[in-house]
């Protein structure tokens, strides 16, 4: 593959103070570290950590008024290589490649161009079978996915032998469908917890059973499914809230997991993940009682492995995965069309009735 002329700049969309109006800054070319590689952006996508920061207060506060890039997921080329990086064959130029950079002050992925460390940060080259649009929907929510499904307890620690019991609350959401996907390549029996309008598009991903939360009470519904009364082994929470806590002792057996993504709060804007031990300190409790007693209790936070990237990548390759784009939005880094396109990715996220993912196209 051969090297593309490099323009000079790199337009990417930017904030500065907490909540202001995201705008496009224009900035000198990246330049790659030595181990670094710089990354033409074709796609990125949306999450709904992207609006938590951008209205975080304290975030604002500690960073002050630089400019904060917006995005986290991103798909594109390689465009550059570092020298130190230049002698291995690892890295190659116009090869596709996927990840997550994760700089919650930091640059973004709605941007051109975007240097990035292959030894610190998840990145991953891309699988045959998938697009720009497609791979950028797929790192922090896979991410998430891994470090929730680490908590899944051995089969000889389960009741349920090698058909481990699993639930997901939010099934048809970002990390919710991969949780289904993945938990169904480990061989698991899976629940998805949704709206009866998703129940179709969950059981497509593989689950096993769904519980609309609009018709059904999801614990007694959850109770009532249990063969011969064994319990769950693992329970994944992608929306928050407390309401599973009440049957907590009937639902998971004491080698057990309850894992959440968001904690106790259920705001869409307010910062979700470990960050809500602070904030809500019965997790706390939760957690060290779980620790001793089981079932276990924790709130997560994503891993940042290029491993899993290619693990899912493999996956992909090998037995096909789903990816679901629901609406791929234009115009992100373009004059005035950043406007809009702003406005209605944001819309999506603080709405928060997203099937799969939202990406934006970068030209
Ligand atoms: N800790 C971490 O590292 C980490 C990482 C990623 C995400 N998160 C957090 O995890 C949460 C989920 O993220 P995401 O990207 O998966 O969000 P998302 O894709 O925006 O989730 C939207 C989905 O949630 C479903 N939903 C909403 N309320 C529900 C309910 N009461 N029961 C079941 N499903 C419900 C919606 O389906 P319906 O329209 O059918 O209701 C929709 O499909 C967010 O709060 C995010 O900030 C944390």
């Amino acid at each position: 593959m051969t090297a593309q002329p490099l323009p000079d700049s790199s337009i990417s969309l930017t904030y500065t103070t907490p909540e202001s109006p995201p705008h496009l800054h224009h900035a000198p070319l990246p330049v790659p570290g030595p181990n670094q590689i710089l990354v033409k952006i074709h796609a990125a996508a949306i999450n709904p950590v992207d609006i938590q920061l951008w209205g975080n207060p304290l975030l604002g506060l500690l960073a002050g008024r630089r400019e904060k890039g917006l995005g986290r997921d991103y798909a594109g080329t390689v465009a550059g290589i570092g020298s130190a990086l230049r002698k291995s064959s690892q890295w190659q130029l116009g090869e596709r490649v996927f990840g997550l950079c994760n700089r919650p002050t930091g640059e973004g992925t709605f941007a051109e161009y975007l240097c990035v460390t292959p030894a610190s940060e998840p990145v991953a080259k891309m699988p045959q079978a998938w697009g720009f649009e497609e791979a950028a929907a797929v790192p922090l929510v896979v991410l998430t996915a891994f470090a929730c499904l680490a908590w899944l307890p051995a089969e000889t620690e389960s009741p349920n032998g090698a058909a481990r019991r699993v639930v997901v609350g939010g099934a048809s959401g970002g990390v919710g469908m991969w949780v289904v996907q993945l938990a169904k390549v480990y061989g698991c029996h899976l629940t998805g917890v949704c709206s009866g309008k998703n129940a179709e598009f969950v059981r497509g991903l593989g689950a096993d059973d769904v519980v609309d939360y609009n018709r059904q009470d999801v614990a007694e519904t959850l109770l009532a499914s249990r063969p011969e009364g064994r319990k769950y082994d693992l329970y994944v929470d992608c929306v928050g809230g407390t309401e599973m806590f009440e049957h907590w002792y009937d639902l998971l057996h004491k080698n057990a997991a309850y894992i959440t993504i968001v904690g106790d709060k259920t705001s869409r804007t307010a910062m979700g993940g470990p960050f809500t031990y602070l904030t809500y300190p019965s997790q706390i409790w939760r957690h060290v009682y779980g620790f001793f007693f089981g079932p276990r209790y924790a709130n997560v936070l994503l891993y940042q492995k290029s491993e899993l990237l290619e693990q899912v990548a493999k996956l992909a390759d090998e037995k096909g995965v789903q990816i679901v784009v629901q609406d791929v939005v234009k115009g992100i880094l373009s004059e005035p069309g950043h406007v809009d396109a702003w406005d209605k990715v944001k819309g999506y996220m603080v709405e928060g009735r997203v099937r799969g993912k939202i990406v934006v196209s970068i030209p």
